[in-house]
């Protein structure tokens, strides 16, 4: 079964593959109405759930307006409104929705329902988000990357900021795709050890540097997020804004990067707090890209997990 769990657990020539096909089905489709089918439809007589226990603009529409181009169907469902929220076990909703639907996308809190909603489902199960990870969004990235500048192989990206669940994708992703990463943020925010030892057992570079200007030097992507994720606790946030208001990435920060450095973020931003306006908005910048990107990085991740 074709799961999408994690970057880390995909292989690099399947990884390498729905990066390709991505980019494939975004030029085929150059200019047509969004509205508008592909000429292929992989998805034809599908049914998808996508199940979010968590906020999402991006996650939601993307893959509903993913599957109905390739000629499938979807069912958008709040975790709070299904059995799920009020006691039915993981495994059971897992086998049930496996009797009406073909493929499970989730956004979920803890990744073990995640894994368990994998373990017990007969169809394939795509990872929306968890507290650990955002595979789909780091998929998008490495696409938009690499549609700006060519292969990231090599390439240095720089972390500013929380070392949350996107950044472990990004360290997975470093592992998988073999770029290097430096993370700059407040010791206590780093991210977990596990993601930066198997990125390093992979050979690539991971460092992780105290000073934002020194680490940004010499970078080919800046990347930062919120500093309060959702499933962080609100109480947090002003401790959090305190240790993380250095890692802002702002112009100056930008300038100690490469001349032709991108700058992401995956959105939602809080403009001017995690990332100044004039970055988010200005030439380094590719967030809506990214965000478009989206789009096609998951219609590849879906057809890979039916094998289509
Ligand atoms: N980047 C991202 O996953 O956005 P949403 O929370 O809007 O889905
Ligand atoms: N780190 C953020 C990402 C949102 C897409 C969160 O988990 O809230």
């Amino acid at each position: 079964m074709n799961h999408f769990l994690d970057i880390n657990t995909t292989g690099v020539s399947d990884l390498r593959g729905m990066i390709d096909s991505a980019l494939a089905m975004k030029t085929a489709r150059n200019g047509r109405p969004k509205g508008a089918l592909d000429d292929d439809q992989p998805l034809k007589d599908h049914m998808v759930a996508l199940i979010f226990e968590k906020p999402s603009t991006r996650t939601r529409v993307s893959f509903d307006v993913g599957v109905r181009q390739m000629g499938g169907q979807t069912m958008v469902l709040s975790g709070k409104e299904m059995q799920l929220g009020h006691g039915e076990t993981i495994a059971d909703t897992a086998r049930v929705l496996s009797r009406y639907v073909d493929l499970i996308m989730i956004r979920t809190f803890e990744e073990q329902v995640l894994h368990e909603l994998a373990e017990y489902a007969d169809v394939p199960v795509i990872n929306g988000l968890t507290d650990r990870s955002h595979p789909c969004q780091i998929m998008a990235d490495i696409l938009t990357y690499e549609e700006h500048r060519g292969p990231i192989a090599g390439k240095k990206v720089v972390w500013s900021g929380d070392g949350n669940n996107v950044c472990a994708s990004f360290l997975h992703a470093a592992g998988q795709f073999g770029f290097d990463l430096t993370f700059t943020g407040p010791e206590v925010l780093d991210p977990e050890d596990v993601f930066v030892a198997e990125a390093r057992s992979k050979g690539v570079t991971v460092t992780l540097e105290r000073d934002p200007a020194k680490a940004v030097k010499g970078a080919d992507l800046v990347v930062t997020d919120t500093w309060v994720s959702m499933h962080d606790a609100q109480s947090a946030r002003e401790r959090r804004h305190n240790q993380l208001r250095p890692y802002q990435v702002n112009e100056e920060l930008m300038a100690h990067a490469n001349p032709d450095a991108l700058f992401m973020h995956c959105l939602p931003a809080h403009r001017d707090e995690e990332a100044t306006s004039t970055v988010m908005d200005g030439p380094h910048s590719v967030i809506f890209d990214e965000a478009e990107n989206r789009l096609h990085a998951q219609k590849a991740v879906m057809r890979w997990c039916l094998g289509k």
